[in-house]
């Protein structure tokens, strides 16, 4: 992009090594506004390690990333989130014990007076709990005041993401691997999650080991190989089979 109109969000030259080893090799990202880029690669590859420096989790040894044409310094978790970006895992970050509202509201509660004594507005946070999660996450929870504990994988999933969505000027949302322990049905609901959320603008970037999944969302795949990217290619044009190709080597692909 010209620097007339920056993408959304650009890393590059991003490297990371743990010891010896070299997890990400100097990769280059682009995402705009509104779309759905999907990283696939096999295990290893290198991709949590990348969205996690985008998420503030690792520092990279090289590389720069820039928001918006700007460039930033993304030194940890908060950084990230104060920039926009947010990673929803779905083992993650629910307080188990508490009903849905009260984990949208964690660390926010709404309050009312009663009789010049303040109290939590349980009704008011239910109330908006309920309607992010219909309007902006597409999804109407019946056990909207059971423990968390008791949702499905993928429940709890939109409910961390209508935390996210509530309390952030949320403009990049980093899903690693949504759908990997999820049943059918559940898939299916996040998947169409992820296309509501594209639909009202957000840009994701989601990792996945499945290319039917990748290419029912994502507008661009790239691929990773032993920390590089070994190429992107938009879902609209290329095959499930050209993807695989780079997944996988030169040589295993033409055998396959
Ligand atoms: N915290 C860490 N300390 C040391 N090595 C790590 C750490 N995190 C990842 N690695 C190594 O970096 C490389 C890339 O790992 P990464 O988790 O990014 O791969 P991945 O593409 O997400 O794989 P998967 O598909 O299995 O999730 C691997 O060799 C891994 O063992
Ligand atoms: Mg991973």
């Amino acid at each position: 992009m010209t620097d007339m109109h920056p993408s959304l969000l650009e890393m590059s030259g991003i490297v990371k090594h743990f010891g010896g080893l070299t997890a990400v090799a100097g990769v280059d990202l682009e995402l705009e506004r509104g779309e759905v880029l999907a990283i696939v690669g096999d295990n290893g590859a290198g991709k949590s390690t990348l969205i996690k420096i985008l998420t503030g989790v690792f520092v990279p040894d090289e590389g720069e990333i820039k928001m918006e044409g700007v460039p930033v310094r993304i030194g940890n978790r908060r950084d990230a989130r104060a920039l926009g970006i947010e990673a929803v895992y779905q083992s993650l970050a629910l307080v188990d014990a508490l009903d849905a509202a009260g984990n949208v509201f964690l660390g926010h509660e709404l309050r009312r007076s009663f009789m010049g004594i303040r109290l939590l507005d349980n009704a008011r946070m239910a109330a908006e709990a309920t309607r992010v999660l219909k309007d902006n996450v597409g999804i109407e929870l019946d056990n909207l005041s059971e423990p968390t504990i008791h949702l499905s994988g993928g429940q709890r999933q939109a409910v961390a993401i209508a935390r996210a969505i509530y309390h952030a000027d949320l403009k990049v949302l980093v899903m690693d691997e949504p759908t990997a322990s999820l049943g059918p049905e559940e898939t299916r609901n996040t998947l169409a999650l992820i296309r509501g959320l594209k639909e009202q603008g957000m840009a994701l970037i989601v990792i996945s080991h499945n290319l039917d999944h990748v290419f029912a969302i994502a507008d661009r795949v790239m691929v990773m190989r032993n920390g590089r990217c070994s190429g992107i290619r938009s879902t609209a044009e290329a095959t499930k089979r050209d993807v695989l190709g780079l997944i996988v080597s030169e040589e295993a692909a033409a055998a396959a």
